[in-house]
C-alpha cells in the first residue's frame, strides 16, 4: 500500500509517498480501501512545525484523521458483512494512505445517494459544522456572519444558516470566494482584507451588527469581526488559520452580554460524534447540504495539496484521491 509521510517538519515537499506493506487487521479492525481523504487547513500547520507539541505530533508520521472508502478486510469479531461496505472513518494512525486499519466500532455507514468524495469532505467540517451551528441557536431573521466563508467549514456554516432562515452576512478574501458564497445563499458579501470591512458588515447587517458571529480566521480578523457583533451576540471563535484564535476581552464580553465559545467547546464524545457525522451525512444525502469540494489532488501529490492550501488558492475543501 502507500502512504505519506511527513518525513520532518517543513515545507509541502517533506510530504513523500512511500510503500508499506498491505495491512493486516486485528481483532475488532477492519482494513478500508480509501477512495478519497478528508484534509484540513490544520494538518498545513501542524506539517510545518506549528502547534506538532499540542497535537502531540512527531515525525515521522502519516497525517490525516479521515477517510472514506470500502472496507476490504475484516479481522477477528467483527460481522463478515462489513465487507465490501461504503464507509467513512476517523484514522487515528494517519489517514494519508490508499488502506488504513481502523476499529470496526468507529465505522460510519456512507449513505445511499452520498459519494464517498462528499463523505470524505463531511468528515471533520460537517461535524465541527454542526456541532458550532446547533450550540449557536440560530433563529429565522436574524443575522449570522460567517467569517472564511468560502471555506470547508465556513461553506456549510452559510448554508445551514440560510437553512435556519437567517439572513448571512459572508466575508472571505477574493472575488471568488465571495461569488462562492453569494451562490450559496450569503445575502451580504464583504472582503475582509479590505481595509474597514466591519463598517459594511454592520451596514449589511441592520446597522447593528450580526446576531451570530461564526468567526473561522481567528486573529486581528476575528477581533474585528467579534467586535462589530450586536449586544447580546452569540460568538463561535473556533478560528485560528490567520495564527491563533481571536483575543477575546472576557470584562468586555460580559459588558456587552456575548456568549462566546471556543474551541474547548468543540470536544465531541465518540456518541456526540457519530451524531453529528451521521446528521451531516443525512443532509447532503438529501440534497439540503453541499460539502464544497474546490480541488482534488491525486494521494501522491499530497504536497501539491497542501501548497494550495496554504497559498488560500482552494474553495471549500481539497481532498486526496486513490
Ligand atoms: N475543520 C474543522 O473540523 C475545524 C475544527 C476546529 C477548528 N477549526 C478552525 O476553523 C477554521 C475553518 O476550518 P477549515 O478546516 O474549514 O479551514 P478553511 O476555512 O477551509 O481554511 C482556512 C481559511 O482561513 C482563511 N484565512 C484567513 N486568514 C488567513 C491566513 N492568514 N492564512 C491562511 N488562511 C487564512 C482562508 O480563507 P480566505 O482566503 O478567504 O481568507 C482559508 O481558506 C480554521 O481556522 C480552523 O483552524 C476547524
Amino acid at each position: 500500500m502507500r502512504v505519506i509521510e511527513v518525513r520532518r517538519f517543513g515545507g509541502p515537499e517533506e510530504l513523500v509517498p512511500v510503500d508499506r506493506p498491505d495491512p493486516e487487521p486485528g481483532p475488532g479492525q477492519v482494513v478500508v480501501a480509501v477512495s478519497a481523504v478528508d484534509t484540513l487547513f490544520v494538518e498545513t500547520q501542524i506539517r510545518s512545525g506549528r502547534g506538532g507539541e499540542w497535537f502531540g505530533v512527531r515525525p515521522p508520521y502519516v497525517p490525516g484523521d479521515g477517510v472514506a472508502g470500502e472496507v476490504s478486510a475484516v479481522g477477528e469479531g467483527v460481522d463478515a458483512a462489513w465487507t465490501g461496505r461504503r464507509v467513512a472513518t476517523r484514522t487515528p494512525d494517519g489517514g494519508y494512505a490508499s488502506h488504513v486499519v481502523v476499529p470496526a466500532d468507529g465505522l460510519l455507514p456512507v449513505p445511499y445517494g452520498l459519494d464517498l468524495t462528499d463523505a470524505a469532505a463531511l468528515l471533520h467540517d460537517g461535524v465541527t459544522g454542526l456541532g458550532v451551528f446547533e450550540a449557536a441557536r440560530v433563529r429565522s431573521g436574524e443575522w449570522v456572519l460567517v467569517v472564511a466563508a468560502a471555506g470547508g467549514m465556513g461553506s456549510l456554516l452559510v448554508q445551514l444558516s440560510k437553512a435556519a432562515g437567517a439572513q448571512v452576512v459572508a466575508a472571505a478574501r477574493g472575488k471568488r470566494k465571495l461569488d462562492l458564497a453569494r451562490e450559496l445563499g450569503a445575502d451580504v458579501v464583504v472582503d475582509y482584507s479590505e481595509p474597514e470591512w466591519t463598517d459594511r458588515v454592520r451596514e449589511g447587517a441592520d446597522g447593528r451588527g450580526p446576531d451570530v458571529v461564526f468567526d473561522g480566521a481567528g486573529g486581528e480578523i476575528g477581533r474585528v469581526a467579534v467586535a462589530v457583533a450586536a449586544d447580546g451576540a452569540r460568538i463561535s471563535a473556533h478560528g485560528a488559520s490567520s495564527g491563533g484564535f481571536a483575543p477575546i476581552d472576557t470584562d468586555e464580553a460580559a459588558r456587552r452580554g456575548l456568549t462566546v465559545r471556543g474551541i474547548q467547546d468543540l470536544q465531541f464524545g465518540p456518541e456526540e460524534y457519530r451524531r453529528l457525522a451521521e446528521r451531516a451525512f443525512d443532509e447532503a444525502a438529501a440534497g439540503r447540504l453541499r460539502p464544497v469540494i474546490g480541488r482534488t489532488f491525486p494521494l501522491e501529490r499530497a504536497a501539491d495539496a497542501h501548497a494550495a492550501i496554504e497559498a488560500r488558492e482552494v474553495l471549500g475543501k481539497a481532498l486526496l484521491v486513490c
